[in-house]
């Protein structure tokens, strides 16, 4: 089995290859074939899987190119976790957003929408081409927006396209944990959009364990969320969110500890990154020590602003070790030995949602076989979580538009009817220094 990895000169590809190498099974992955714009990224990330695979005998072969339709051509899977515009370009992303008064992250609010503006043309791209020369392969697109950019490809694969997060995995894993149940046998009820989500629910044996989670305050207290979001909010909200809802309901905060933080996440990582691939170059150095040095150092940074001004403390040692490999493995196991598996997944709404429509990426808990994920039935939600799934569903529609038609106006539209964004002006504005700093922007007229 072939499988390409797009975005493969990229930092989290070795946690992947890491998850092969894990794999014996039958129908595995036995060929890896890195694609990515830049060589030099290519050579360190090669470096670090050859190190990898040193004493593993059945270790997936590694090939890498510069061409993306030999990337794509006899894949089986195909990953895709591209950045368009590089993490300078999220810096900016977060920079302009900030300098405005509002949230400048790479998912969420502003800096998510000028992101996804320069990603779906280039994912359209490749979603045209995957048609053409894979038109067999299952994508699993990790690329941010996720549920975003997934939507602008499933218009082009339909449901051979499935986008992937570990925040929800994460966060029902912790639920188990502090409420001692086995994740593997406890049933998460988490939908939304992706990071726009809620658990309503945790079931054991049929039995909901969340309300016993809800009415205990050091229970509450003692994992990620509870501590982000406090108690007395989770008790209200009646559900736990995804992490990235602290942007919505801490909004004012996080914009504010984001502009006074020295440096944004994404500056951060470009500088931090920069380290790790000139290192990786040098041939009297490990490239597999240097990553995974950089890679522990990313972990305990995550989202540290927002727990930060929360007051919420230092990320647990449980919660340091990821899961996006582990969920993308998962899935490709489901499908490919056709092993039935309950993920939680971006896949398009069909009927799970009633106030979306049947084309709608939403995130949801989908049982997976060899014919794909198929969304499981949800309750609705409730009318605050509704109107901003709607919102930001409304949102991302028309980011899908403004890269198809071109239009600027289409694009402030999508800016301006964002719940976190607070002006039509500031759209504008945003926009305007958008544009003139992403040379991806250019085809806004
Ligand atoms: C979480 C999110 C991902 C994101 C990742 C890394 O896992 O769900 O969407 O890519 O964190 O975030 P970072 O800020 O380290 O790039
Ligand atoms: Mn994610």
């Amino acid at each position: 089995m072939k499988l390409t990895i797009l975005g493969g000169g990229g930092f989290r590809v070795p946690l992947v290859y890491g998850a092969l190498l894990a794999d014996h099974g039958e129908g595995r992955v036995t060929e890896v074939v890195l694609h990515d714009p830049d060589d030099r990224r290519l050579r360190a990330v090669s470096r670090v899987l050859a190190e990898q695979a040193e004493g593993v005998p059945d270790a997936p072969v590694v090939a890498a190119t510069t061409d993306l339709d030999e990337a794509l051509r006899g894949a089986g899977f195909v990953f895709s976790a591209i950045r368009v515009g590089g993490l300078e370009g999220r810096a900016a992303d977060e920079r302009i957003a900030l300098a405005a008064g509002v949230l400048g992250q790479e998912t969420v609010g502003a800096g998510g929408i000028a992101y996804g503006l320069r990603t779906v043309p280039v994912a359209v791209d490749i979603a045209r081409r995957v048609a053409r020369l894979a038109p067999d392969a299952w994508v699993i697109n990790f690329t941010n927006p996720a549920g975003l950019v997934t939507e602008a490809m499933a218009r082009h694969l339909g449901d051979r396209v499935i986008g992937i997060c570990d925040s929800p995995v994460g966060l029902g894993r912790r639920i188990a944990r502090v409420l001692g149940a086995d994740p593997k046998h406890a049933f998460v009820d988490y939908v939304g959009l992706n990071h726009l989500g809620w658990v309503r629910a945790l079931r054991v044996a049929g039995r909901d364990e969340l309300p016993r989670l809800l009415g205990d305050p050091a229970l509450l207290g003692s994992f990620e969320e509870g501590r982000l979001f406090g108690a007395d909010w989770l008790r209200s909200l009646g559900a736990i969110p995804n992490e990235y809802l602290h942007y919505y309901y801490f909004n004012r905060e996080t914009v504010r500890a984001y502009q006074r933080a020295e440096r944004t996440r994404g500056a951060f990582l470009r500088d931090q990154q920069a380290r790790f691939y000139a290192e990786a170059a040098d041939p009297g150095v490990s490239a597999l020590r240097a990553w995974d040095r950089t890679r522990a150092e990313r972990e305990a940074t995550y989202m540290a602003e927002n727990r930060e001004s929360a007051g919420a403390g230092e990320r647990e040692e449980e919660d340091l070790s990821g899961g996006y490999e582990k969920v993308a493995l998962a899935l490709m196991r489901a499908i490919a030995r056709d092993e039935r598996a309950t993920l939680i997944l971006n896949v398009r709404n069909r009927s799970t949602l009633r106030v979306l429509d049947a084309d709608a990426v939403v995130e949801v808990p989908c049982l997976v076989d060899a014919g794909g994920a198929h969304p499981l039935a949800a309750d609705p939600l409730p009318g605050h979580a509704t109107g901003l799934v709607c919102a930001v569903k409304d949102v991302e529609r028309q980011v899908l538009s403004a890269a198809e038609s071109g239009s600027r106006a289409t694009a402030v539209k999508a800016f301006a009817l964002h719940p976190l964004v607070d002006s039509v002006n500031v759209a504008r504005r945003l926009v305007d220094e958008y544009a003139a700093a992403h040379p991806g922007l250019g085809y806004l007229k």
